[in-house]
C-alpha cells in the first residue's frame, strides 16, 4: 500500500505523507521551459506526453508521494465546447454559453474530445517514477464549473449580480456539468487514476442557504459515485465556513482544508482524514519560518489520519529550493 493509501485506508498516524496542489506549474524553470513554446494552455493540457512530461517533473526533484496530472478544471467546459482561453496575467475566459448547443453534446464526442488527458494519465500511471505513489485525477466541483461556465470569468471576489438570474439556465447547465463530471471522472478512473479530488473554488462565495442546491447536494452525489468505482474523493471546498457540516453532508474520503480556516479546531471537530491546510504564502518567506509552520501542521495532526499538502496552490514567485526543503522537512518529521 502507498503511504496515502495507508492514510486514508488503514487511518495511519506514523506516515506522513505528502504531495502539493499545483505541484507541477510555473515555479517550475522546465515548466516555463515548455510553457515558453506552447502558448496555449489548453493545447498544451491536449497533448499527452508534454502533460506527462509536466506532471513528473515535480516528481523527478521531490519525494512526493503523488503525482496530479497536468490539466484544468476547465477541460470540462472545453469538452462541451464551450471555448476556454488563459490570458496572461488575467486568468481564463470562457465564450458565451448556448443551453441549446450544450444540450446536444453526446458523451462520445465529450470523451473523444478531452481524450489526450485520459492517454497522459495512462502514461503517468505506468511510469516507474510513479511506483508506490498515487496518480490523482480530479475535476472542478459543479458549483465552481457553474460559476467559470456562466460568469465566463473568475469571480475574483464577487459573482456578477444577475448570475442568478436565469433559473433554467443554471438548473439545467448544473444537470448537464453534473451528467458529463461522471463521464470525465469514469474516465480518468479508466485510464489509471488512483484518487480523485474535487476542486470547489469558489464555495465560498455562497450564502449558507444556496449551500445544499449548490454544494451539498450536487457534490455528494458525486462522491458516491467516486466511491462506487472503489476510489477515494477528497474534496477541497475552499472557503466554506463549517468543515463539520460539509463532511457530515457530503461524506468525503478525506477532507483538503483551506489555510483560513484553524487547523486545531479541524483536527477536533473532524474524525475522518484531513490534507492540507499550510498557507502557500508561507513558501515565500525562509527556511525557519517555513520550518516552524510545517511544525504546526504536522504537531496538531500528529494522532490524526493527515496528508501534508497546502491550503491553496503553489505560489508562481516560490523558489523550488524551498520545495525542496518543504518535502524534507515533512518526511523527515
Ligand atoms: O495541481 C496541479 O499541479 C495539477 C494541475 C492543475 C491546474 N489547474 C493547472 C494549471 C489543477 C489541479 C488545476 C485546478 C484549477 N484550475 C482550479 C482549482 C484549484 C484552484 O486553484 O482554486 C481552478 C479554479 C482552475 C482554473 C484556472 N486555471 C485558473 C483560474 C487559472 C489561472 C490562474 C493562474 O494560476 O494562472 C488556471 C491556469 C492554470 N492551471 C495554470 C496551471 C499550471 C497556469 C498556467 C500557466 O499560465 O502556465
Amino acid at each position: 500500500m502507498t503511504p496515502i493509501e495507508e492514510v486514508i485506508i488503514n487511518k495511519r498516524t506514523s506516515v506522513n505523507p505528502v504531495w502539493i496542489m499545483r505541484q507541477a506549474g510555473r515555479y517550475l524553470p522546465e515548466f516555463r521551459e515548455i510553457r515558453k513554446t506552447n502558448p496555449d494552455f489548453i493545447k498544451l493540457c491536449l497533448n499527452p506526453t508534454l502533460a506527462a512530461e509536466i506532471t513528473l517533473q515535480p516528481l523527478k526533484r521531490f519525494n512526493l508521494d503523488a503525482a496530479i496530472i497536468f490539466s484544468d478544471i476547465l477541460i470540462l467546459p472545453y469538452g462541451c465546447k464551450q471555448k476556454v482561453e488563459f490570458k496572461k496575467n488575467f486568468g481564463p475566459i470562457l465564450a458565451d454559453l448556448n443551453l441549446n448547443d450544450l444540450s446536444k453534446i453526446t458523451e462520445s464526442e465529450f470523451t473523444s474530445k478531452i481524450s489526450p488527458v485520459y492517454k497522459a494519465i495512462n502514461l503517468v500511471k505506468n511510469n516507474k517514477l510513479t511506483k508506490n505513489k498515487n496518480t490523482i485525477g480530479f475535476v472542478g466541483a459543479p458549483w465552481t464549473l457553474l460559476v467559470y461556465m456562466i460568469n465566463k470569468q473568475s469571480p475574483k471576489f464577487n459573482l456578477n449580480n444577475n448570475f442568478f438570474k436565469d433559473k433554467i439556465l443554471i438548473q439545467q447547465t448544473l444537470k448537464i456539468i453534473e451528467k458529463f463530471l461522471m463521464v470525465h471522472i469514469k474516465n480518468q478512473v479508466d485510464n489509471g487514476a488512483e484518487i480523485i479530488q474535487i476542486f470547489d473554488s469558489w464555495a465560498g462565495l455562497l450564502d449558507e442557504k444556496d449551500l445544499d442546491f449548490y454544494v451539498y447536494k450536487p457534490t455528494h452525489t458525486l462522491v458516491r459515485f467516486i466511491k462506487s468505482l472503489k476510489i477515494p474523493a477528497i474534496c477541497f471546498p475552499r472557503g466554506v465556513k463549517d468543515y463539520k457540516k460539509y463532511c457530515e453532508i457530503v461524506k468525503p474520503d478525506v477532507i483538503c482544508i483551506d489555510y483560513e480556516v484553524s487547523p486545531s479546531k479541524i483536527e477536533k471537530e473532524i474524525t475522518i482524514p484531513v490534507q492540507g491546510g499550510m498557507d502557500p504564502k508561507i513558501l515565500l518567506t525562509d527556511k525557519e519560518t517555513l520550518k516552524k509552520e510545517i511544525f504546526k501542521y504536522l504537531d496538531i495532526f500528529k494522532n490524526h489520519p493527515y496528508i501534508f499538502n497546502l491550503g491553496h496552490g503553489v505560489l508562481p514567485q516560490t523558489d523550488p529550493n524551498l520545495m525542496e526543503y518543504l518535502v524534507k522537512t515533512v518526511k523527515n518529521y
